[in-house]
């Protein structure tokens, strides 16, 4: 076995370097993807043809083609077309959001769906606003139920957040590559990326669990 750490050693911190970059990227885009994924959801239930029929064709195209195609078209496509720079970290948020939307909202639909019919009617039988209905009695027990699905969408999220090495971004994945390239050796600073991945999702798992455990306890 050839491997050896002590000549990376001191590249560690630039590869941590990457930790905050990668963070920004996954934390922005499953916040800023749910919102747009409840949003799908509501579409998707709402009894509106012309809504019901985008939000399924949005989930269908960004289900359907692969998450490295969109953000290599949304970076690279937007300024030819368009004229519009794009700067990298934006590119990277906004293709993330658009495809993580998608999936998500599959889960949040699914799980406004399991909310027992009876909350529906007794919330309409006591003449309360849809909009007060969904916001109060259906999506708050909706969430408790979709959350391990969600924790599941937040790590894919993580993980596939190094794809943004493609387009330049200096996030865990690509310092590792660039520490790869000074030192010769790819397969020591491979390792440490893949030791920080796991880190973290290790951290979100707890995180879901913690918050599964405290949502179960208000019960
Ligand atoms: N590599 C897959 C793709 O390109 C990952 C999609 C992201 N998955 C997700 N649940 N957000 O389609």
């Amino acid at each position: 076995m050839n491997l050896d750490f002590s000549s990376i050693a001191p590249s560690i911190p630039f590869i941590l370097k990457g930790i905050p970059v990668t963070l920004k990227i996954v934390s922005l885009s499953a916040l800023l993807g749910f919102i747009w994924a409840l949003l799908l959801a509501l579409l998707k239930i709402s009894q509106m043809k012309p809504l019901m029929w985008f939000a399924d064709a949005y989930t269908s195209v960004f289900r359907g083609t692969p998450l490295l195609l969109q953000l290599i078209l949304i970076y690279f496509g937007i300024p030819q077309l368009t004229g519009i720079e794009v700067d990298p970290y934006p590119a990277a948020v906004l293709a993330f959001t658009l495809n993580s939307g998608a999936y998500m909202s599959e889960v949040i639909r699914a799980g406004i769906m399991a909310v027992d019919k009876g909350q529906r009617e007794a919330a309409m039988a006591l003449g309360i606003p849809y909009y007060k209905m969904m916001k109060d009695i259906v999506i708050p027990q909706a969430m408790k139920n979709i959350l391990p699905a969600l924790v599941n969408e937040f790590i894919t999220l993580t993980k596939e957040s190094a794809i943004v090495t493609v387009i330049g971004v200096q996030d865990v994945m690509r310092n590792a590559y660039i520490v790869g390239g000074n030192t010769y050796r790819y397969i020591e600073p491979l390792i440490i990326a893949g030791m920080i991945y796991y880190v973290l999702v290790i951290i979100l798992t707890f995180l879901g669990k913690w918050i599964e455990g405290r949502m179960r306890r208000s019960d």
